[in-house]
Formats: structure tokens, sequence, C-alpha cells
């Protein structure tokens, strides 16, 4: 766990992105990345339109959306298309959104097959990179405390009704994410300090917040944080 002010927290997270891509590119032909939605990723998504990288080889995925339509404004791909991929450098046929204006379960449904076809293979995908960020709840994408998606062991990507918010959502099961070579976290902000406690000194026995869960099987953990947000940790 790294502690990093905002700024530098995304120069380090564009770092890690970037080496991973180049990564996998060398052994696979191609990087696969899943990006975070809510604010925090958003400086990092501008930085890396303004990076080189062989984009060409990118294929841009989401970990999870609102219900709503791409021109929302609370959709993820709405955000993740004006810091970036409205740049055009990643293929547009190489960018997965997920089409909330179907409906969470449709778009559920639709992602699932996406994925299937994409990755070519009816196994869980296994993304190089899932970036994620982390709601002072412990939600990660949009798996919340006590919701169905959470205890989806089956699917890929799951719709799930999150009370707290009076809304469904759409969003990649803790299998897809587990099965990631690696998980991100890039979390800021001192309201998230009480559950980055939480999760990072999580007892074997639980209970577990969400982001506690992302535990790749077979891949590598990171989580880079800011100061406020570390500041209910033990000083190290
Ligand atoms: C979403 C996100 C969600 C987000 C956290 C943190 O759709 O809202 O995927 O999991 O990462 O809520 O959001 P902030 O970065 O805005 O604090």
């Amino acid at each position: 766990m790294q502690r990093r002010d905002a700024a530098a927290l995304a120069e380090h997270a564009r770092a890690v992105v970037l080496e991973q891509a180049r990564s996998a590119i060398a052994e696979r032909g191609a990087f696969r990345i899943a990006l975070a939605g809510g604010s925090t990723p958003r400086v990092l998504y501008r930085m890396l339109a303004a990076s080189e990288a062989e984009f060409a080889r990118w294929h841009v995925y989401f970990g999870d959306e609102r219900a709503v339509p791409p021109e929302h404004d609370d959709s993820n791909y709405r955000m993740a298309r004006e810091a970036w991929l409205g740049s055009g450098l990643v293929p547009q046929t190489q960018v997965h959104r997920m089409r909330g204006e179907l409906g969470a379960g449709s778009a559920a449904a639709q992602y699932e097959r996406e994925l299937v076809e994409s990755f070519g293979s009816r196994e869980v995908p296994r993304f190089d990179l899932v970036l994620l960020g982390m709601g002072a709840d412990g939600h990660t994408a949009s798996l919340f405390p006590g919701t169905t998606a959470l205890v989806e062991t089956r699917l890929f990507v799951a719709s799930t009704w999150v009370e707290k918010l009076s809304a469904n959502r759409i969003t990649l099961t803790l299998r897809t994410l587990n099965a990631a070579r690696q998980a991100l976290f890039l979390v800021a902000g001192a309201d998230k300090a009480p559950a980055l406690r939480e999760v990072l000194h999580a007892r074997e026995d639980g209970p577990h917040l969400p982001a506690a869960l992302v535990r790749p099987w077979e891949g590598a953990l990171m989580w880079l944080v800011d100061s406020a947000a570390a500041s209910a940790l033990a000083s190290t």
C-alpha cells in the first residue's frame, strides 16, 4: 500500500497501467483493462490521454455502470469518454461499454455475452488489469454491502438493486475481479479512511467489506491511496 497525494496518486497509477500494458502486449499481443467509475480515476484517464502507448492493442472495458444512457451525467462511460476515450486513441471497436440504457438486467446479460465474444472463451475473463475505486461504505465497482451481486458466483457480470441509492447497477462480479492478473485500487479522500482501515486490517474470519473480498487468485493486488484516505491507518 503506498500513500500519495492526489496528483502523485494518478501519476503512479499511470506508470502501473502503462507497465502492465507493455507486459500484456509483449506476452499476449493485447492489453485488456476494466475501468473504474466514480470521480477518482478522472485525472488518471486524462493522463492516459496524454501518454504514449500502443493503444491500438488496448481493449477497454468497464468494471461497472449505472443503468443510464451513455450521455447521462451519471454514466461512467461518459466520464471516461470525456477524459480519455473520446480522443480515439483506443479504436472505438475496442471500447466495450456496458449498455446501461437497456436497463440493468438486459445490460448485464448483454455484457456477459460481449465478454465471452471479445475474450473468445466461455471461461471467466482474465483482465490484465482491473482498476477499482472504493466508496466510504467499502463498496467497489457496484458491489455494495448486502447486495445480491456480491454473492454471485456463476455469472461474470450481474445486475443488482442498491437500496441505499434506490438504483439498479451493472457490475463485474467478484468471480471476474478475482480472475484478474492485477487489481489496482485508487482511493482518495478522508471519507474513505475508516473503510480503508477496516479493509486493510480485515481479519480472516470476517466479516469483510466488499473491497476486502477483491483478492486475485493468481494475480497482484495493489492499493494506491492518498494521505487523507490513509489517515486512519497505523503510521508506517
Ligand atoms: C461507481 C464506481 C464506484 C467508485 C466508488 C468511489 O460507479 O461509482 O465504480 O465503485 O469507484 O464509489 O467513487 P469516487 O472515486 O467518486 O470516490
